[in-house]
């Protein structure tokens, strides 16, 4: 078993993750990751270009005790070990969070533990926290995933201010949406990241929605709009094509995201700029932001790509950063909440 021990040694955490299509569990202490298992539905939901909620929760219930068991197993660690239990309550598919935070709950009461509820947000917020030993630093922090697109003030952990947020579709929805269009398998980001690479970023002129705006809105539809078409006037075969579109729509999400972080960056003081969420794995994000950040002299916390997509260490550690600061853990009679927001749970 590798769980730290001695004066230092940091409560041991299992954290539950089932918001969305990913089953995934996880055993952390504090920002340490002991063990991290996912069960991917990708592909089961494949078929459908999207998320079955049904299925999703279905499949949810089938694969997490088995989850659990095994990394138990694998990280040589027996239940009695557990100091506390953590599952993600919100946002996401109210079925499927109802199947890891019911579980989550049963677990602590039958070993007698602490439970939290975690925000998923938070979760994404904190990620790029991983792995790195000391409180968590204020940052200006992007969160891009398929459901949210956030800028976010981080003062430490617990006290976030939301700067801004996409008035209709998250990037990683864009992502998805735009690659549907292309007649490319979900999700869509990895595949446009990958087509990208060999495509150029200005073959197509498209929108870079609200990056005059002032503010730290996002909004990305009229992207898909205007990608929707731009589509009747290429020549086939598309085929040809895919890479040069891949990378011109991509460059217009990236250039600005990249630009209303250096904004929040700007305007809170912030000398670290920190990046989560699945869209947070893409290749020319994470170029385009460091580059971004070396100019202006900012640190910058990219999550590590194994923790930017759903997972349950980013889960695990929330709770870790509340048994750090005292709390005692959540109500079992606490509910879970689909439409959960980051400002609701900011202390
Ligand atoms: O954080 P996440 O796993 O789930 C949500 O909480 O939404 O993010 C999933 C999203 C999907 O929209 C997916 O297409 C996108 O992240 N994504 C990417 C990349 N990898 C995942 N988008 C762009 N480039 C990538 N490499
Ligand atoms: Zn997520």
């Amino acid at each position: 078993m590798n769980v730290r021990t001695g004066t230092d040694r940091m409560p041991l955490v299992l954290a539950i993750e089932t918001s969305c299509d990913e089953t995934a569990v996880a055993l952390v202490q504090g920002p340490l990751v002991l063990a991290s298992e996912i069960a991917s539905q990708i592909e089961l939901h494949r078929p459908y270009g999207g998320v079955v909620p049904e299925l999703a929760s279905r499949n949810h219930n089938l694969t997490l005790p088995p989850l659990v068991r095994l990394l138990l197993d694998r990280a040589g660690v027996g239940p009695q070990h557990l100091e506390a239990v953590a599952a993600t309550a919100g946002p996401g598919l109210a079925s499927s969070l109802l199947i890891g935070n019911t579980f989550g709950k049963a677990l602590s009461l039958a070993l007698g533990c602490p439970f939290f509820a975690v925000n998923h947000l938070e979760g994404h917020l904190l990620s790029p926290c991983l792995g790195r030993i000391g409180s968590v630093p204020p940052s200006a922090a992007l969160v891009v995933s398929g459901g949210h697109t956030l800028l976010v003030d981080v003062r430490g952990a617990g006290d976030y201010r939301l700067l801004g947020s996409t008035r209709d579709d998250a990037a990683g929805e864009a992502f998805d949406k735009v690659a549907k269009m292309l007649g490319l398998p979900y999700p869509g980001g990895p595949v446009i990241d990958r087509l990208a690479r060999e495509g150029n970023p200005a073959a197509y002129a498209l929108p870079r929605s609200m990056i005059g705006s002032g503010d730290f809105q996002f909004s990305f539809s009229g992207l898909k709009t205007a990608v929707h078409y731009l589509l009747p006037k290429i020549p086939p075969p598309m085929e040809g094509h895919l890479p040069d579109i891949c990378a011109s729509f991509q460059e217009a999400v990236i250039e600005v995201l990249v630009a209303k972080t250096m904004a929040a960056a700007r305007a809170t003081g912030r000398k670290l700029v920190t990046v989560s969420g699945g869209v947070s794995c893409n290749g020319r994000l994470r170029q385009s932001m460091t580059a971004a950040c070396e100019r202006a002299g900012l640190d910058l916390w990219l999550c590590s790509p194994g923790y930017g997509t759903d997972n349950a260490a980013m889960i695990g550690f929330v709770a870790a950063t509340r048994l750090a600061a005292g709390r005692s853990g959540d109500p079992l009679e606490g509910d879970i909440d689909p439409n959960l927001r980051l400002e609701s749970w900011a202390g």
